[in-house]
């Protein structure tokens, strides 16, 4: 047997789960002097449900996938409320700005500084990650993405400084996220689980949860897609999120989230309905090196057992187009003459490419695409 290779695993230092439990971060804050909230114009009519004490600021300035505009915005608003604890209130967009804040906004590191891993230099204010979407698991983890528009790139920070002392998942706050969000969502944290579960850096640890991950998904989204208070429903998506953002830590995506990328930056599609849009075909592509692994994800999916290449990303279509996603990447607006730019954009995402079991050239990846079109 080969050795596992050596994983450091990153974890909030406390976490709570269940119904009702954002109201748990006021009794953990206490008599917190200043608190800015990082929010979406959406997500900030949770605030009060937070129950804090002491002086209040919000920040819900941010819509969409984060730039940097973005975050020197948010970097201002803190630099005036001056706070002891950031809280991010919202999605993946949310937590990942609420991380830089907390980390960066009483310091002079700028983000070209913190780029790449474990440039932080420290973090004095204390942070809580409170999840309002099932899918991004960014409450669970030590890396931010935020989006250069100029280079049309994900600028990466990754530091242990970026960890939430406290994470909320309380499925009440999303049920009233609607049926095409939760279901890319959805996909989205199943995709953390599958592309680390068949991932080149795999690990027995992570493996693990990966498989509760994707098992979750499989028992519980189509049935949060039909009806959105199922709270039985949404908590399983809410873990099944926390498992994929421990897989994105020590192990982290491959080429399924390199190929969405690009059509996230230059076709601004939202990031879960990307990574559904390739999932099949990602999928499919790499079941002959992954076959036993892969067939897990099959039987937990309700795939099918012993299916071919092509029959596997049938199923894999087929599952996400019954869950209501538009499946066609010319539906979403792309053209033809669009692929061969995106597929170069993706196969110089190294950092993830090189995490797949088998190696992409750029025809294979254009040939992804156009599968997807
Ligand atoms: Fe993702």
């Amino acid at each position: 047997m080969s050795r596992a290779p050596v994983i450091i695993l990153h974890q909030p230092k406390r976490l709570i789960v269940g119904a009702g439990t954002i109201a748990e971060v006021g009794n953990w804050a206490g008599e917190v002097f200043s608190t800015l909230v990082i929010t979406t114009p959406i997500t900030a009519g949770f605030a009060d449900r937070l129950k804090l004490r002491g002086k209040v600021a919000v920040f819900d300035a941010i819509s969409g996938e984060p730039d940097i505009a973005t975050l020197h915005a948010a970097l201002a608003a803190a630099r005036s409320a001056k706070p002891d604890l950031v809280v991010g209130l919202g999605g993946g967009s949310v937590m990942d700005v609420a991380k830089l804040v907390a980390a960066l906004w009483d310091g002079d590191q700028t983000l070209l500084d913190v780029a790449g891993p474990n440039k932080v230099a420290g973090r004095q204010t204390g942070l809580a990650q409170v999840a309002t979407t099932a899918g991004t698991g960014s409450e669970a983890g030590i890396r931010s993405l935020i989006t250069d528009p100029v280079k049309g790139n994900k600028i990466a920070v990754e530091s242990p400084y970026l960890i939430a002392d406290l994470a909320v998942l309380d499925p009440e706050l999303t049920y009233s996220v609607p049926p095409a969000v939760t279901a890319a969502t959805g996909v989205d944290a199943m995709a953390h689980c599958v592309e680390a579960f068949t991932n080149k850096r795999a690990h027995p640890m992570i493996d693990g949860f990966a498989r509760m991950g994707f098992h979750l998904v499989g028992k519980y989204l189509a049935r949060a897609v039909k009806d959105g208070s199922d709270r039985e429903a949404r908590e399983g998506l809410m873990l099944a999120s926390y498992y994929g953002g421990i897989c994105l830590g020590p192990v982290n995506t491959a080429a399924g989230h390199a190929i969405a990328y690009p059509l996230g930056t230059l076709l601004h599609l939202p990031h879960g309905l990307a990574n559904a849009i390739v999932f099949p075909h990602v999928l499919g592509f790499n079941q002959p090196v992954a076959a036993e692994k892969t067939a897990e994800v099959a039987e937990a999916l309700g795939l099918g057992t012993g299916l071919s290449q092509a029959d596997l990303s049938g199923a894999a279509h087929a599952f996400c187009a019954d869950l209501g996603i538009e499946m066609s990447l010319a539906k979403h607006g792309a053209t033809e003459t669009d692929l061969p730019r995106f597929a170069s954009d993706a196969h110089s995402i190294r950092r993830l490419m090189d995490n797949n079991p088998v190696d992409m050239s750029v025809e294979d990846v254009l040939a992804i695409y156009r599968a997807s079109f």
